[in-house]
């Protein structure tokens, strides 16, 4: 089958910086607290008209901007989020709509929580697998989310945990990529995110699979692609927790340095935490072309996901 490349990446930030501090107003925390046990140091909430379908219009607008290619030249454009506003239209449609993307193409989102960017490009590939007379061979796979809309701000076990942002992707499929994934999932109420929130966690317990779930799909990935961890340039994960990916760097005598983090600047931001991330690398200069990127999402469900992707020639 064929498989899928990085073309380019977009990505948003709401407005509002909360700071730890800041929540050290609202309930009985520290900074201090927080960042010894997540990494995390602020994040993003969303303002007034800021919601996951305004995030995700901007993050896919800039990442088609960034690829070059025109609207019409898009296949398929899947959203992942738990937060979308509504259930139906999905948040995907509403990207549709704004962005004016071609009406004759599949539109959807899909919830596999923080493994949610995982799971929608590997829909993706296949929708676009499945039309292979069709010349729009490029996919828009955004992750968006407005999780402080589900928080209870009084809880000071999850309220100091997550954030809002979104992450996009131009994803070609193409005969000649080398591209891989391992998905799976074990139903478990270990998180939960009833429609509406509040989010509950049992934390203990999400950080025991954790630990588990992000080596294991990585070596899965790995094995998948014929690859070793020492070909891949960067490793991104779900961006939940610093000490779960650093357990995850100790387990496997990793090198740290080709982990990237930015959880101490958002916070967990569920299905934009791995294209957020990507956009980071990106606009930074760390996206080169031909480097082999290992995405490993885990999370609510519970569920994994993990895909083997190369950035395509000169686009990025
Ligand atoms: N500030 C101060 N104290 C706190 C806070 C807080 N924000 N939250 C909890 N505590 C207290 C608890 O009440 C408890 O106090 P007690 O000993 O008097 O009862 C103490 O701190 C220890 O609580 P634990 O829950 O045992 O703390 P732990 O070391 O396990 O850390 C944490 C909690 C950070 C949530 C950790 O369990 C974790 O990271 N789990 C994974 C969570 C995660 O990554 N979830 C997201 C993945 S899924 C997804 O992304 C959708």
């Amino acid at each position: 089958m064929e498989g899928l490349q990085l073309i380019a990446v977009g990505g948003a930030e709401p407005s509002r910086v909360v700071t730890n501090d800041d929540l050290s107003k609202l309930v009985d925390t520290s900074d201090e607290w927080i960042t010894t046990r997540t990494g995390i140091r602020q994040r993003y909430f969303c303002a007034e008209g800021e919601d996951t379908a305004t995030l995700a219009v901007q993050a896919a607008r800039q990442a088609l901007e960034r690829s070059g290619l025109q609207l019409a030249q898009i296949g398929c454009c899947v959203c992942a989020t738990v937060s979308g506003v509504y259930a139906a239209p999905s948040t995907a449609c509403l990207v549709q709509r704004e962005l004016g993307l071609a009406q004759d193409i599949p539109v959807l989102d899909v919830n596999a929580a923080c493994s949610g960017f995982i799971y929608g490009a590997a829909v993706a590939r296949g929708l676009l697998a499945a039309r292979p007379g069709d010349a729009r061979r490029y996919a828009l796979v955004i992750g968006s989310e407005q999780l402080s809309r589900m928080m209870d701000m009084t809880d000071r076990s999850t309220c100091v945990l997550f954030g809002d942002g979104a992450g996009a992707a131009v994803l070609e499929l193409t005969p000649d990529a080398e591209f891989a994934v391992d998905l799976g999932a074990r139903g478990d109420m270990a998180i939960e995110f009833p429609t509406g929130g509040p989010i509950r966690m049992d934390g203990r317990a999400v950080f025991r699979f954790a630990v588990d779930a992000l080596p294991r799909t990585l070596h899965a990935v790995l094995n998948a692609a014929h690859r070793t961890l020492d070909e891949v340039d960067w490793v991104v994960c779900h961006q939940a927790n610093s000490r779960i990916i650093d357990h995850c760097i100790k387990k496997l005598g990793a090198d740290p340095a080709k982990f990237y983090k930015n959880m101490d600047r958002h916070g967990n931001t569920s299905a934009a935490s791995i294209p957020v991330a990507l956009y980071e690398l990106q606009e930074s200069g760390r996206l080169q072309p031909g480097m082999r990127i290992a995405c490993i999402g885990f999370g609510g469900g519970l569920i994994w996901g993990g895909m083997l992707i190369t950035v395509k020639g000169s686009a990025v």
